[in-house]
């Protein structure tokens, strides 16, 4: 099942994209190095991860407490994935052990999520991204990707058990 919804006001979303966009480089791990998401093809994709106990405390908080609440499920940890323009990871499964996942997107216009219907990489299905929007998932054999970034793309990566 993929859901679709608005979760923040755009404006609460560039809040706290801009925070993140501050932050210095070294908050940032290189996923094509370190525990690379590898797809389907083999290639790890390009993108920084900001875990959240790597996260500065006050902006820890901040997300937090806007973690969408998921009935049936607990949140056990949360992610942000930072995109650069070209960037991208290609069509992949989760292979982290959690059973759901809901996607923030912290901006409008850098880019989309892609799932495939039927899990067919011919059938690509762009959501593309507005800030505060919300994708849930729950089918852990979702086949989904990010094609190339357009702009510096933020997402919140929220983890369920
Ligand atoms: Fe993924």
């Amino acid at each position: 099942m993929i859901s679709v919804s608005q979760h923040l006001s755009p404006a609460q979303a560039a809040c706290l994209r801009t925070e993140f966009a501050a932050l210095d480089r070294a908050y940032w791990r290189d996923r094509s190095r370190h525990k690379p998401n590898l797809g389907l093809n083999g290639s790890p994709g390009h993108y920084f991860s900001c875990g959240r106990i790597a996260c500065p405390e006050a902006l820890r908080l901040a997300i937090d407490t806007v973690a969408p609440e998921w009935p049936g499920h607990g949140l056990e940890d949360w992610v942000v994935n930072w995109t650069e323009p070209g960037g991208g990871i290609p069509p992949h499964v989760d292979n982290e052990g959690y059973l759901a996942v809901a996607l923030l997107c912290l901006q409008s216009e850098s880019g989309a999520f892609v799932w495939y219907r039927g899990n067919d990489l011919d059938r690509p299905q762009p959501i593309p991204d507005r800030a505060g929007q919300l994708i849930r998932f729950d089918d852990i054999a979702q086949i989904h990707g990010v094609p190339p970034a357009l702009s510096d793309r933020y997402v919140i990566v929220f983890l369920y058990r």
